[in-house]
């Protein structure tokens, strides 16, 4: 049974790792921000943002992560700002679920990010800067483990996952 958590920053790796793991695991991948801009009936984060404003989309975000509480055997790849909110990290590791924080140093998370449209915290980037420092601690204060998704690829941050779910292929 494995219910993996993946949080860290926008551009940190989550949805490419997600999909790695749940072709490794053979579990169905959960994107957060898919399942939100679904209960949303608009097309995307941004119109979210845009049309409801961020109070809004975090209110979807904390329906989806209380969803998700009684899941298992599921991959669920997060938003970057899931962490904001305590109620949303205890649905999330409810079930034996077990979060690894992908943290990456703000300039490469920022190079990710550039001339991206679909993500609106990111528009700024003096106040994205902000928000990764803010949110750190955040992020430290629920991670199991932490992987460094800057220096490693996806495979080898898929093997160090497994290793901790004590995951044999
Ligand atoms: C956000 C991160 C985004 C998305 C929304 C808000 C944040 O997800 O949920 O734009 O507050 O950090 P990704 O981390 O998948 O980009």
């Amino acid at each position: 049974m494995a219910k993996v958590i993946l949080i860290g920053f926008m551009g940190s790796g989550k949805s490419t790792v997600a999909r790695r793991l749940g072709e490794l695991l053979a579990h169905p991948v959960v994107e957060m921000d898919e399942a939100i801009v679904e209960r949303s009936g608009l097309p995307s984060v941004a119109e979210i943002f845009a049309q409801r404003g961020e109070a809004a989309f975090r209110d979807l975000e904390s329906a989806v992560a209380e969803s998700l509480a009684a899941a298992s055997d599921v991959i669920v790849s997060t938003g970057g700002g899931v962490v904001t909110r305590d109620r949303n990290m205890e649905h999330l590791r409810a079930n034996g679920g077990k979060v690894f924080l992908l943290h990456a140093p703000f300039d490469t998370v920022a190079a990710r990010n550039a001339g991206l449209e679909t993500r609106p915290l990111f528009r700024d980037g003096s106040r994205a800067r902000q928000l990764f420092e803010a949110r750190a601690p955040l992020y430290a204060r629920w991670a199991d483990e932490t992987l460094d998704s800057a220096s490693r690829s996806v495979d080898d941050l898929c093997s160090g996952i497994l290793s901790r779910l004590n995951f044999r292929p």
